[in-house]
């Protein structure tokens, strides 16, 4: 068997350097006995992003982003979609294997016996001004969570740590519904006993669709899948935002609105958001060759286009532009799909986006869909937050428990100043 090694000759000095390569990576700081000067620091490896570097060992998504494959646990997210429901997605992310049919129900009656939110919060979401945009809201509420908890700061005892994880699944819906109704002058909808996550989500926004006042089951399943799409993405500009505030042994409400604020850009979980704006500004299949013309120009991103890992079709985006259909069934078409579609079309066959290999990431057609439920568009981003919570909290585990974890602190390359004086203010130029 070949050397499991990787030797690297610094040019400068003639030094090597031998590292050992594990699952194709080598220990960034093995480059630190690289040194010119017996005193220097050693090399660091520059890595604007993270586009190349590893930052913890991962037992839950798989991505493989040039074949066009997403996994939890080794399941593929295809078959999760087709069978499997959000709940039972967020336990198999946490415990790393499906649950029994026991495990499942105790699992679901926990989080939904959760659902209530403690009145000082109904207090506080009272507070924001008509037309606060969710993401804003939502973010304030979790991180207000942990001063109803302070038992949570205790991440190392595995039992506060399961009680924190019951709260922040079965609280968050309702915080967020309770927002929204809020924000339109509504009065609350509290949440209903007997209704699964996401039936009783869309009950207490008033999104029924039935005359009878009953969520419609089309509507509960289609929101579901959406969920389960959303619940893990690896080590994402979100989850690595709540992987570094974890680090620090925050509790677990500010880690997930810190990630919830990492998620709110437009570059990531706010992408569906912006795509949905994007398309109503074309607002015509005739205008999508000038608006790819202004793409092309750089004056303007492809909203809902291109992905860091995948450099393939996005398989959520696959799933969900299926669900888009099954969705219109009930809710007649969103005429903002045919701009998508049509977009989509262009622009995978146009050598710009083919090249740089642009494809649908899962933002691309989710808002269409959302919309044609009836979310307001300002809550697309924050119903990504909804989905993608069992997943950070999976994250914050592995972390909490992962004994090679530290608290994590890049560096730096220092191109400021070097020491000088400080200049008393009236003999400043
Ligand atoms: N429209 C136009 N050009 C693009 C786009 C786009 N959406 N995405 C990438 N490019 C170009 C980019 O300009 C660059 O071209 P060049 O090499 O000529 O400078 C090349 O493709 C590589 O792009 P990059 O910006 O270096 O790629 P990245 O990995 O840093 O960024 C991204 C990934 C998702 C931020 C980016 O593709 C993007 O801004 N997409 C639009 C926003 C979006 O849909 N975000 C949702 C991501 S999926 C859901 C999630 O997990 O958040």
């Amino acid at each position: 068997m070949s050397k499991q090694t990787l030797t690297i000759t610094d040019n400068r000095t003639g030094q090597s350097a031998e590292l050992p390569i594990e699952h194709d990576t080598i220990p960034a700081i093995g480059l630190r006995q690289l040194k010119v000067q017996a005193d220097d620091f050693g090399m660091l490896a520059y890595d604007p992003g993270y586009t190349n570097t590893a930052s913890c060992k991962s037992r839950i998504t798989f991505v493989d982003g040039d074949r066009g494959i997403l996994r939890y646990r080794g399941y593929p997210i295809e078959q999760l979609a087709e069978e499997s429901t959000f709940l039972e997605v967020a336990y198999l992310l946490l415990f790393g294997e499906l649950p029994t049919a026991g495990e499942l129900s105790d699992w679901t009656a926990r989080i939904l016996s959760h659902t209530q939110i403690h009145e000082n919060l109904v207090d506080l979401l009272k507070t924001f001004q008509a037309g606060a945009h969710p993401m804003g809201v939502l973010i304030s509420a979790v991180a207000a969570m942990s001063t109803l908890y302070p038992e949570a700061k205790q991440v190392n005892d595995v039992d506060n740590r399961l009680l924190q994880i019951w709260r922040i699944l079965g609280q968050l819906p309702t915080a967020l519904a309770f927002a929204d109704q809020n924000r339109l002058g509504r009065p609350r909808t509290d949440p209903r006993a007997g209704l699964d996550y996401s039936a009783n989500f869309l009950h207490m926004m008033g999104l029924t669709r039935q005359a009878d006042g009953e969520v419609d089951p089309v509507l509960v399943r289609a929101m579901d899948v959406l969920f389960m799409l959303h619940a893990d993405h690896e080590q994402n500009c979100s989850t690595s935002a709540l992987r570094n505030i974890a680090s620090s042994e925050a509790d677990p409400y500010c880690a997930v609105a810190g990630a919830a604020a990492a998620l709110y850009g437009p570059l990531h979980g706010g992408a569906n958001e912006a795509v949905l704006r994007m398309l109503a500004e074309i607002g015509d299949t005739k205008e999508i060759p000038a608006f790819l013309d202004r793409v092309k120009n750089r004056e303007v991103r492809l909203m809902g286009f291109g992905h860091r890992v995948y450099k393939n079709y996005d398989p959520r985006a696959q799933i969900i532009k299926r669900v888009a259909y099954e969705v219109f069934a009930v809710t007649g078409s969103n005429p903002l799909i045919d701009i998508a579609v049509e977009l989509e079309q262009h622009a995978l066959e146009d050598d710009y986006f083919v090249s740089r290999r642009l494809y649908p990431n899962v933002d691309f057609y989710s808002g269409i869909i959302y919309q044609a439920m009836g979310f307001p568009v300002e809550m697309f981003p924050a119903l990504f937050v909804l989905g993608r919570t069992p997943g950070w909290l999976a994250q914050w585990v592995e972390l909490v428990t992962d004994p090679e974890q530290r608290i994590a602190r890049p560096r730096q390359i220092y191109l400021g100043e070097a020491e000088r004086a400080y200049v008393p203010i009236g003999e400043r130029g």
